[in-house]
């Protein structure tokens, strides 16, 4: 019998000791930079000439590692090793796979702090971010091994005199994981091995950004037991190997977590059958957000505060949950706001993020950068700058943090998603208005409302229509096991990855009926 999950805590950087741990590491992973990196295919490692350069986002200069690139022919091949590979691998024992997963979360564990400080360098996560990164890592590997024990278990069905029937969860074959660079541990991680611990093969796309992390994390799994052939490493550009697996006529499903536009695309591209398909694609597919915190009349402002500017600037505010909108009652909104800007000028510092003092690091590269400056001017035009405004990309690229005022709900900065650290404000002029405003979105992936009042928190409970809504609390954060996470509308198929049904998605049920 496994122990029951429980979620891998943060660490205490007060703490001199972890403090020291960490800053250790960042110097062992400092001297470990600038490998290069080869393919994963059946086991086997393939160097191409072609690689991807990792760069360190706050200092552009450091290189990370050079990342062979697969090709057409290489992703081919990789296809070809994962469809023979799950011919025995689907009939595998759920508790076989569940155990390299309980090993590698353990191997992850023990070497904890060098993870967190290569996310530090990699995707330019401050400490804290870094470190929770990497536990939720540990987390979905702990969490989806146990599911995966459970569905194993059945599931109850009726059987008449004389018949007897059963219901049991297949794998579906191979299926393609292509990850973000945001959550670049914890999210590559979670949908990669929910994947493979549910019988099924993987290629395994991770974000051109952030693939360095994706090679470490083979190297686990195949420290913890994991069979050539199961995950396939095979980082490469969207358009060329991204488009050819996802098009492939013996792909089964596809785990996206990324933007609207690359979601869109696939799920549109998974929807035609080619020739020689024998099935319908399944798709996973999560994608943005323009989250919104709600603070109503009778709330404490101090907590909306701090819900706001740790949802909105929390690793540079670049997550899919992050604050975007704020949506205040018109008798608080002047405070609130005068709360928000002078915390963010206090307290939001940025800077390189292996230095823990700073709260932000930079933003993930020039495209990014470029973005996020585009919508800061376009925010000028349309609302009223209260803090920040500015960047930097001489060294890194750095953003502000930046407050608008005043904006219209239908303004672009209160709908698009930027990405970055900014977020707006609007006015209501009551709870039901605010409400109102807070849906006025193609998304729904996050939410919080601030409030004392409960009949309010019923009212959003049942109309703010978000996936994972919460109250008296930020809108990032959520826990694997604790707080499903999943989004609505345009943020996905909400599919609730560390939730109860999460693995379930990559299966398919089967009846077997016998006369007796
Ligand atoms: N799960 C993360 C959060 O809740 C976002 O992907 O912040």
């Amino acid at each position: 019998m496994v122990v029951p999950y429980k979620h891998e805590p943060f660490t205490d950087f007060s703490v001199e000791e972890n403090k020291k741990a960490l800053e250790a590491a960042i110097k062992q992973v400092e001297a470990d930079l600038g490998k290069e990196y080869p393919l994963i295919i059946g086991g086997e490692r393939i160097m191409t000439d072609d690689k991807i350069e990792v760069v360190n986002p706050a200092n552009k200069k450091e290189v990370i590692g050079h990342v062979s690139k697969a090709n057409q022919d290489l992703a081919e091949k990789a296809h070809k090793i994962a469809d023979e590979t799950f011919d025995w691998w689907r009939k595998t024992k759920a508790s076989f796979r569940a155990d390299i997963l309980f090993r590698a979360a353990a191997i992850i564990r023990r070497r904890k702090h060098e993870f967190t400080a290569h996310l530090i360098k990699e995707g330019g996560k401050p400490w804290k971010e870094a470190d929770a990164d990497t536990a939720e890592a540990i987390d979905f590997m702990e969490f989806y091994g146990r599911q995966m024990l459970r569905i194993d278990e059945g599931v109850e069905i009726n059987s008449r005199p004389i018949e007897n029937n059963r219901f049991h969860y297949i794998p579906l074959g191979v299926g393609v994981v292509i990850s973000p660079w945001n959550f670049l541990f914890a999210i590559m991680a979670g949908t990669t091995v929910a994947a493979m611990v549910s019988g099924n093969t993987v290629l395994l796309k991770p974000a051109s950004a952030t693939p360095v992390i994706a090679y470490k994390m083979m190297e686990v799994l195949e420290e913890a037991g994991m069979p050539p052939g199961v995950i396939n490493y095979v980082p490469g550009s969207g358009k060329e190997v991204g488009d050819y697996l996802v098009d492939h006529p013996r792909t089964r499903f596809i785990s996206f977590t990324g933007s609207r536009e690359v979601g869109t695309r696939i799920f549109e591209r998974a929807g035609k059958v080619h020739e020689g398909q024998q099935w319908l694609k399944r798709t996973i597919i999560e994608m943005g957000g323009k989250d919104t915190i709600v603070v109503d009349k009778d709330s404490d402002l101090e907590l909306a505060a701090d819900a706001i500017t740790y949802s909105a600037f929390g690793f540079s505010g670049q997550k899919c949950s992050a604050c975007s909108r704020v949506v205040a009652h018109e008798d608080v909104y002047d405070e609130l706001l005068d709360r928000v800007v002078q915390k963010t000028k206090e307290e939001v510092n940025y800077g390189d993020p292996t230095d823990n003092s700073n709260y932000m690091g930079p933003v993930i590269d020039q495209g990014a950068y470029d973005k996020i400056l585009d919508y800061i001017s376009i925010g000028k035009e349309e609302g009223k700058l209260m803090a920040g405004g500015k960047g930097d990309d001489s060294k890194g690229w750095f953003v502000e943090p930046t407050v608008f005022a005043d904006l219209a709900p239908d303004s672009r900065i209160m709908q698009e998603e930027i990405f970055g650290p900014v977020v707006g404000f609007t006015k209501a002029k009551n709870f039901d208005h605010a409400i109102e405003i807070a849906n006025n979105t193609d998304y729904g992936l996050t939410g919080a409302v601030i409030t004392n009042n409960r009949s309010h928190i019923e009212k959003a409970r049942e109309d703010f229509h978000v996936g994972n809504l919460y109250f008296n609390r930020g809108c990032t954060a959520a826990i694997v096991g604790y707080h499903p996470f999943g989004g609505f509308n345009m943020s996905g198929t909400d599919s609730k990855a560390g939730g109860p049904d999460y693995l379930v998605h990559h299966m398919q049920g089967k009846t077997t009926s016998e006369m007796l």
